[in-house]
């Protein structure tokens, strides 16, 4: 009994492992055509593939040094100053902070909305 308790132990361990990975790349909101046309109206010419973009920016640039936060985390005013002083950090361009901010704002946003 006390072997088979310890095997299954550990195969929820291996499993947890196995699964910490996904956990932070599902949280974090796919962008939808719903997004995409609230993101056109605040941002005229803003696609669905430029909130992609910003959010696979976002995966790939700003993870090296801390855990990705979500975008319900902060408010959008919040948001406009913390990504001021990530810009920094991140080396990123403009145009690359504003993909992602786009992405970020308008995530916490319908987020917002939902609750
Ligand atoms: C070179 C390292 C580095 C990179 C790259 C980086 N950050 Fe940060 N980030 C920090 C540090 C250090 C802090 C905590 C101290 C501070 O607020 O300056 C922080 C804090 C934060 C916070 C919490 C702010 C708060 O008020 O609680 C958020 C949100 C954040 N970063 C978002 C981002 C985003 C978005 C990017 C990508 C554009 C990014 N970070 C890239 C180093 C980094």
């Amino acid at each position: 009994m006390k072997r088979y308790l310890q095997t299954g132990a550990a195969w929820l361990f291996i499993f947890g492992l196995l699964a910490l990975p996904f956990a932070c790349a599902t949280l974090l909101p796919v962008p939808t055509e719903e997004s995409a046309s609230w993101a056109s109206q605040q941002w005229p010419g803003t696609t669905l593939a430029d909130l992609q973009s910003g959010r696979s920016s976002y995966e790939a640039t700003c993870a090296s040094c801390h855990d990705l936060h979500l975008p319900s985390e902060f408010t959008p005013e919040k948001w406009e100053r913390i990504m001021v002083k990530m810009q920094v950090k991140a080396r990123i361009n403009d145009g690359q902070k504003n993909l992602i901010l786009r992405y970020l704002l308008t995530a916490s946003t319908q987020e917002a909305e939902r609750k």
